[in-house]
């Protein structure tokens, strides 16, 4: 069988102990764990010259091969054109987009330098797995370095509709130079539909087949594939601190008090502004919960050199410092918001500790930690989920949780009181419900999905 070479900006080896950094890099180190393989790309340290080849080294059945940027690089390259204008716009946030050409022209240079520092280690019938939106032109870039192995791509965040798309001054370029791929992955069927719709508007893509589509003389095929956990692996998890003394002190703490968690990167598509006012609005509506639950947001700091970030710091502290200023008494704060990351497994033991995983992006490619949430509950006492309906978890997990829409402030607060009495019934019936999909659609199946058909006849 073909060696697997994954390649992704970030590479970051997740230990259960070490702080986790991200949806990609826990799916991509648990799928390359099982299968053994190469994982490629940018070591995270930006250095003063960047070396000429990756260095190399190997971490149980995965060997790493990583390089740093150059300050310029990691500027135009990281921060620029894929933080400052893909992720924004990718999530529908074209008001914080903005587009510089030098940034792109970096985009369009890092890409080919990382093709060219992998060049050397790869052999010919490797089956290279690139990921998310730093890389789109990389395949192009290979096939301009003579590489002719097979190559395919996942997308872990949305994929917009051309209107939005359209926005990115070189759209045409870059969806042109994504048809280099072999295969296209997306998270949902709506982003799947989006690219091949804007395909055909705009590149005169024509369908051939169920998933292939021609443009110009190349073949590209698309898919869904759903990024999953392991449900199993997060229940064992979930279960090593809960008699730890962080753990029951928590729960001492809290004097029987209802928890609601929330745990992302601090970034502005995941809503936590929004998510803050509707617990206000609970409080406000419903008197009897005062006193009664608290909310735990845990929001590690992210990309803060991108001044969007940054902005979306301050506006935090201040709806947390405003709401806590408001509500709390001498025995009980409602809001705790922590700028810290835990680890994996304090993480999912705090999941099984809260009655309440309060997940709602304003967008988001599929969340990871809405899915870790319900692996991580006990059967017999299972909590809730409410989802905001514009992740793409809520595609799987729709029927099980309670779906909500970040942008109705009063509709997140009846879902929350719902929650908190739901009976333990119905808690047991959706959690099963939404198991049995986590259970279908687990990580191993996405990569074997994407692997088969990347491998798959179909291309020739
Ligand atoms: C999201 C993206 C990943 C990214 C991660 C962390 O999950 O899809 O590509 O690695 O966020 O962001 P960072 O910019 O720190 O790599």
């Amino acid at each position: 069988m073909s060696r697997l070479v994954v390649v992704s900006n970030r590479v970051a080896p997740v230990a259960e102990d070490q702080p986790s950094a991200g949806g990609l890099a826990v799916g991509v180190h648990g799928a390359l764990k099982q299968s053994g393989g190469i994982w490629f790309g940018w070591s995270g340290e930006i250095v003063d010259a960047p070396p000429e080849t990756p260095t190399l080294y190997q971490q149980d059945s995965v060997g790493y091969a990583t390089i740093g940027l150059s300050r310029r690089d990691y500027d135009q390259y990281y921060r620029g054109f894929s933080n400052g204008t893909l992720w924004p716009t990718f999530h529908y946030r074209t008001d914080l987009s903005r587009y510089d050409r030098k940034e792109y022209a970096g985009y369009l240079r890092v890409n080919a330098w990382l093709v060219e520092k992998l060049k050397p280690i790869l052999r010919p019938d490797d089956l290279l797995w690139v990921h998310d939106y730093h890389l789109l032109p990389f395949a192009r870039m290979c096939r301009e370095a003579g590489i002719a192995n097979r190559i395919g791509f996942f997308l872990h965040i949305p994929f917009p509709v051309e209107p939005v798309l359209r926005t990115v001054p070189p759209h045409r370029e870059l969806t042109e130079a994504m048809c280099a791929y072999d295969l296209l992955g997306f998270q949902t069927d709506d982003d799947c539909t989006a690219f091949s719709d804007y395909a055909r508007r705009q590149l005169g893509a024509v369908p051939q087949a169920p998933g292939v589509l021609a443009v110009g003389r190349r073949r590209v095929r698309v898919g869904t594939y759903p990024i999953g956990v392991l449900p199993d692996e997060i229940q064992e998890q979930s279960q090593t601190h809960s008699n730890s003394r962080q753990i029951l002190n928590l729960k001492q703490g809290l004097h029987q008090r209802r928890l609601i968690m929330s745990v992302d990167r601090l970034d502005y598509s995941k809503g936590l502004v929004e998510r803050f006012q509707a617990f206000e609005r609970l409080l406000e509506m419903a008197p009897a919960h005062r006193g009664k639950v608290s909310f735990i947001q845990i929001a590690p700091p992210s990309r803060s050199d991108v001044e969007m970030y940054r902005n979306i710091r301050r506006q935090l502290e201040s709806a947390a410092g405003r709401i806590n200023g408001r509500w709390t008494d001498l025995t009980w704060t409602p809001i705790r918001y922590i700028n810290k990351n835990y680890d994996r497994l304090m993480l999912m033991s705090l999941f099984r500790a809260s009655q309440i995983g309060y997940v709602t992006p304003l967008r988001d490619g599929m969340n990871l930690v809405a899915k870790e949430y319900v692996a991580a509950q006990p059967a017999d006492d299972p909590g809730v989920l409410v989802l905001s309906e514009f992740a793409g978890a809520a595609r799987e997990l729709g029927d099980g949780a309670l779906l909500v829409n970040p942008y109705d402030t009063d509709g997140m607060a009846q879902a929350l009181g719902r929650a908190l009495i739901m009976p333990v019934e119905e808690r047991k019936e959706r959690h099963q419900q939404m198991m049995r999909r986590l259970r279908e659609n687990d990580l191993d199946r996405w990569r074997d999905r994407f692997l088969a058909d990347l491998r798959g006849d179909e291309f020739a």
